[in-house]
């Protein structure tokens, strides 16, 4: 079966595929149709956290699949409560609210600052301050948030309400003005380009908020449960959002998202404010409960720091002839390159190995599951490598 022929005929044009489909994979590797073996660096972007073939994460699902797929939100069912409770309780937060994607969960983020503001001081302060380079979802209002004009250039008009600052304390100064309700920030940006954001900006960040009643709503989508070797990537910054949007490695493998609020904002959502056909859907929750059983864990969150420090010794007695950085925290690694990532992406897929891309196509990304062992980074990193100073 031509199944990449499938894919240009019936698939719409949204992605860049690699050339190769799929069909198991089991830890840190996935089999193509002919079983050829891959070794994925890239958690299916940021999802497969704890890999393919988790078995405590597959028998809860497929319990849970055998006594009840589906309710409604008119109803409840165990799992969401009990999820809602072990997500809020290891996040410090006071309440949550279930979605299906990341970029929902930042719509939803959005909504919750902007009825808080418009509660307590009236219309028209409901600006949301994002960062350039930052990524936070393809619906209109995320895609708005999202400081990267080349992906908006053929989606005006936008909802209204979002200013996009560079990242440098006189930037944010002069953006915050009385029309900002919140700020949204991702503490490592992904999309962008793995930039961690400096120590200095967040916690001007978090100052001028508390100054002025702005919300913080920290985007840990790609960054958080467990990713940078702390459960949220904020965690590495010593500070505490109001708002904390969540998806990708919560659902195991499922679609799923989360919006965290804080005591301040826990009573802002009313009866009818917001809802979703499949938020808080029991199969996922019951899988996501087995993520966070094993993410939520010191010596987990331990493991996923040393292998962070294992690939910074890696890279640290290298000579670079095409690297220009190797950056990130824990398992969330950017490499600018001075060519093309995705040249380099392509090159390094026909060795076996999976990588992303980021940036401005100027740096490969590595998510690799937060199992992955030290041999298989090992393995995984002389091939890219050599990939990269090879070309
Ligand atoms: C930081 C961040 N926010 C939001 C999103 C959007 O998530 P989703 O694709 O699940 O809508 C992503 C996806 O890459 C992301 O990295």
């Amino acid at each position: 079966m031509d199944y990449l022929y499938y894919a240009k005929e019936y698939l719409m044009n949204t992605y860049n595929h690699l050339p190769v489909v799929f069909t198991h994979g089991k830890g840190c590797k996935l089999y193509d149709v002919s079983n050829k073996e891959y070794l994925d660096f890239t958690s299916g972007i940021g999802v497969m956290a704890l890999g393919r073939g988790n078995e405590k994460w597959i028998k809860a699902v497929e319990d849970q699949l055998e006594k009840l797929a589906h309710t409604s939100n008119i109803v409840l069912n165990v799992p969401i409560l009990e999820l809602a409770k072990k997500l809020t309780e290891i996040s410090n937060m006071s309440k949550v609210f279930f979605c299906n994607s990341g970029t929902e969960a930042n719509e939803g983020a959005i909504k919750l600052a902007r009825k808080y503001s418009f509660e307590k001081y009236g219309k028209g302060r409901n600006t949301i301050i994002t960062l350039n380079r930052s990524f936070h979802g393809r619906t209109m209002a995320a895609l708005e948030a999202t400081g990267e004009e080349e992906l908006h250039k053929y989606f005006y008009p936008f909802p209204e309400g979002f200013k996009h600052t560079d990242i440098t304390v006189e930037a944010l100064e002069e953006a915050v003005d009385p029309s900002v309700c919140a700020i949204m920030i991702e503490a490592v940006q992904g999309e962008g380009g793995v930039n961690p954001l400096s120590s200095e900006f967040v916690h001007k960040v978090f100052e001028i908020s508390e100054k002025k009643d702005i919300l913080v709503i920290c985007d840990e989508i790609q960054c958080g449960l467990g990713r940078t070797g702390k459960l949220y990537g904020f965690n590495n910054y010593n500070v505490h959002p109001d708002i904390i949007s969540v998806a990708k490695a919560l659902g195991g493998g499922l679609p799923m998202g989360a919006v965290l609020c804080n005591e301040k904002l826990k009573n802002t959502f009313k009866y009818g404010d917001h809802g979703s056909t499949f938020g808080g859907n029991p199969v996922c929750a019951a899988g996501a409960i087995e993520v966070l059983n094993e993410i939520a864990d010191e010596s987990f969150l331990k493991g996923v720091a040393d292998k962070g420090k294992f690939i910074k010794e890696f890279f640290k007695n290298k000579s670079f002839k095409n690297i220009k950085e190797v950056r990130g925290i824990g398992l969330m690694v950017g490499i600018e390159i001075k060519g093309e990532a995705s040249e380099v992406q392509k090159k390094i897929f026909e060795k076996g190995l999976l990588v992303l891309t980021a940036g401005k196509n100027n740096v490969v990304r590595l998510l690799p599951p937060l199992v992955v062992s030290k041999e298989e980074l090992e393995k995984g990193l002389n091939i890219i490598y050599e990939v990269i100073e090879s070309m």
